[in-house]
């Protein structure tokens, strides 16, 4: 668990209203879009915020001037959705000097010292690229297929959820001895990249079996290439994609996206309840991973009507 919520506490007993800075990825999928407005009407003011948001386009250096923003403004707390892992330590420091705390959201962040960050709240991306891995296995057991030419869709490189789904998804595969990553690119978590990476690896290889599409944007993109190309996604190659998007949704059920690997957007709820316990001084848990399941033809009706997103 970790500690309190620095030098405002004390000033924050009284339900004043807390202000705070949310430093967001971009709009580059519909899985941010609807992350986006679960923390904008989370921390409305009808809830008792006052937020700042800022927009980074994907760049991490426009993070970084964010939250140097948010500092001078003396917002009561920080919450980031980090596009990279790494690159946080110097900004991370000045928060901390300013006595703001930090809460990373859906993406994690990695720093030498684990202070700089009081909680973090999102998915567990390597599990999720396990369960794929191992849910293709049995698909293609089911098919009578022992081998497999796989393509990755990866998305933004030095991303958590890129680093975790690309080695939990190789995790597991490790013991279908003939599955081999035949292409691996990044597609920028972009429906518009995803495709035009898709287009590249059609045009150099004749033999891809498997797309694994890192998020639903790209799995659309893939999916007009390869029907651009003559193919019939889902049937002539297995699509495997995470989000879960009500768009993606649908594709599982017209067929043409075999296994979706949930990631959970809301998170905008969690960051308020978060934040007001930081500025009450309660103790929180450090690392706090949200339930997520698989949806595939067989259980997908069940689910498709509740989604809204
Ligand atoms: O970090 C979560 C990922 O970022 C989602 O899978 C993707 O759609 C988004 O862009």
């Amino acid at each position: 668990a970790c500690g309190g919520g620095g030098k405002k506490d004390a000033a924050k007993k009284d339900n004043k209203e807390i202000t705070i800075g949310f430093s967001q990825v971009g709009a580059e999928s519909d899985w941010r879009v609807a992350n986006t407005k679960s923390m904008k009407e989370a921390l409305s003011a009808g809830n008792g915020f006052k937020l700042s948001f800022a927009d980074a386009q994907q760049k991490q250096e426009n993070q970084t001037k964010a939250v140097r923003e948010f500092i001078s403004q003396g917002v009561d707390v920080i919450a980031i959705a980090p596009v990279t892992e790494t690159g946080w330590e110097t900004v991370l420091k000045e928060a901390k000097e300013a006595g703001i705390p930090v809460i990373t959201v859906d993406r994690q962040i990695k720093t030498s010292d684990d202070s700089l960050v009081s909680c973090w709240v999102g998915s567990d991306f390597k599990k999720e690229g396990v369960e794929a891995g191992k849910w293709l296995i049995k698909d293609m057991e089911k098919k009578g297929k022992k081998a497999a030419n796989i393509a990755v869709l990866q998305g933004t490189i030095g991303s958590s959820a890129e680093i975790g789904r690309t080695k939990g998804f190789k995790e597991g595969i490790k013991d279908a001895k003939d599955f081999k990553i035949i292409a691996s690119q990044t597609g920028e978590f972009t429906q518009a990249k995803g495709q035009e990476v898709m287009e590249s690896f059609l045009k150099q290889y004749k033999n891809i079996d498997v797309v694994v599409a890192q998020n639903d944007n790209m799995a659309f993109g893939a999916i007009d290439a390869l029907k651009a190309a003559g193919k019939k996604p889902g049937k002539d190659v297995t699509i495997i994609s995470f989000d879960a998007v009500k768009a993606a949704l649908k594709e599982v059920q017209n067929g043409q996206i075999n296994a979706e690997f949930e990631c959970n957007p809301l998170h905008g709820p969690r960051v308020a309840d978060l934040a007001k316990k930081l500025m009450n001084g309660e103790k929180v848990e450090k690392v706090q991973y949200v339930e997520e399941q698989v949806f595939t033809k067989d259980n997908v009706d069940k689910f498709i009507n509740e989604r809204q997103y």
